[in-house]
């Protein structure tokens, strides 16, 4: 018997990177998946990559008619939703001084405000049906502590820990669990892109950034998507019906709390 047998799983943001990893870990441990992403060319073929067990979903967490037509098209097409993971985020940086209300605004409205209300409507439904569901939300060791260029990530993942904290101690009087998962740096796009900001305003060749923040890791390299499925899949699983309100850090050593 798998850990996820029989359930259903919506995953913000999993066309690509860790999100595409848990899609492909929930797979293997027998649940079927929902692709939601605002990439929905990526999204159909990281389904189609999967096979029968996952579906694409076009979903921009920004807007509520989306998210609601989302989760919609996930019950119509999946039954329900057991399991919501809040994966979809932007990255930025800048120093303070360039910092511009719309970027601000922009990266929030996906990170802090788009998470809130996915799982506010994944909540609703799970409460309607009696769903003992589990709820996981992608932080960051980028929540826990200020980094000089990236204020606003920064910012946007700490207040993901903390609405993890409040919703998680809303929901489990509803058998729901609400948790987080903060990775520290993980190879991939994603990356590509933070390099590449640093790049620009560290004056660095291109990959050196990424080489310096591997090096510095206590495991001794930068992570992999894979090395986080354990967690999500952990997180998800009837194993964690007695943890609320947590963020775990899966980050080779590097944050202690
Ligand atoms: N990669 C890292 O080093 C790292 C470290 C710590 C935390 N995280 C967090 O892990 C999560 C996944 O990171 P990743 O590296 O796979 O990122 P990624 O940039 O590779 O993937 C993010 C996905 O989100 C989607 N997306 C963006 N805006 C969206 C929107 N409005 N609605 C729906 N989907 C949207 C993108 O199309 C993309 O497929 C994020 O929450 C990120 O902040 C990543």
């Amino acid at each position: 018997m798998s850990r996820l047998d029989g359930k259903t799983a919506l995953i913000t943001g999993a066309a690509r990177g860790i999100g595409l990893a848990f899609a492909k870990a929930y797979v293997a441990e027998g649940a079927r998946v929902a692709i939601a992403d605002i990439d929905h060319r990526r999204a159909r073929d990281a389904a189609a990559e999967i096979g029968a067990a996952a579906i694409a979903v076009e979903m921009d967490v920004t807007q509520q008619s989306s998210i609601d037509a989302a989760i919609a098209h996930t019950v119509a097409r999946l039954g329900q939703i057991d399991i919501l993971i809040n994966n979809a985020a932007l990255f930025t940086a800048a120093p303070i001084v360039d910092i511009t209300r719309e970027d601000h605004a922009r990266v929030f409205d996906v990170n802090v405000t788009g998470t809130l209300f996915t799982l506010q409507a994944v909540a609703r439904h799970m409460i309607d049906r009696g769903i003992k569901g589990k709820i996981i939300n992608m932080a960051s060791q980028a929540g826990r502590r200020g980094e000089p260029l990236v204020a606003t990530y920064c910012a946007s993942k700490a207040a993901v820990i903390s609405l993890t904290q409040s919703a998680g101690l809303n929901l489990i009087a509803h058998g729901i669990n609400v948790n987080a998962i903060a990775p520290g740096v993980v190879d991939g796009e994603h990356w590509d892109g933070v390099d590449a900001f640093f790049a620009k305003f560290e004056n660095k060749a291109l990959g050196q950034k990424k080489k310096e923040v591997g090096d510095a890791v206590p495991f001794g390299r930068m992570a992999q998507a894979e090395d986080l499925t354990g967690m999500a899949v952990f997180l998800a699983s009837r194993d964690a019906d007695y943890i609320v309100a947590q963020t775990y850090n899966v980050d080779g050593g590097t944050w202690m709390s």
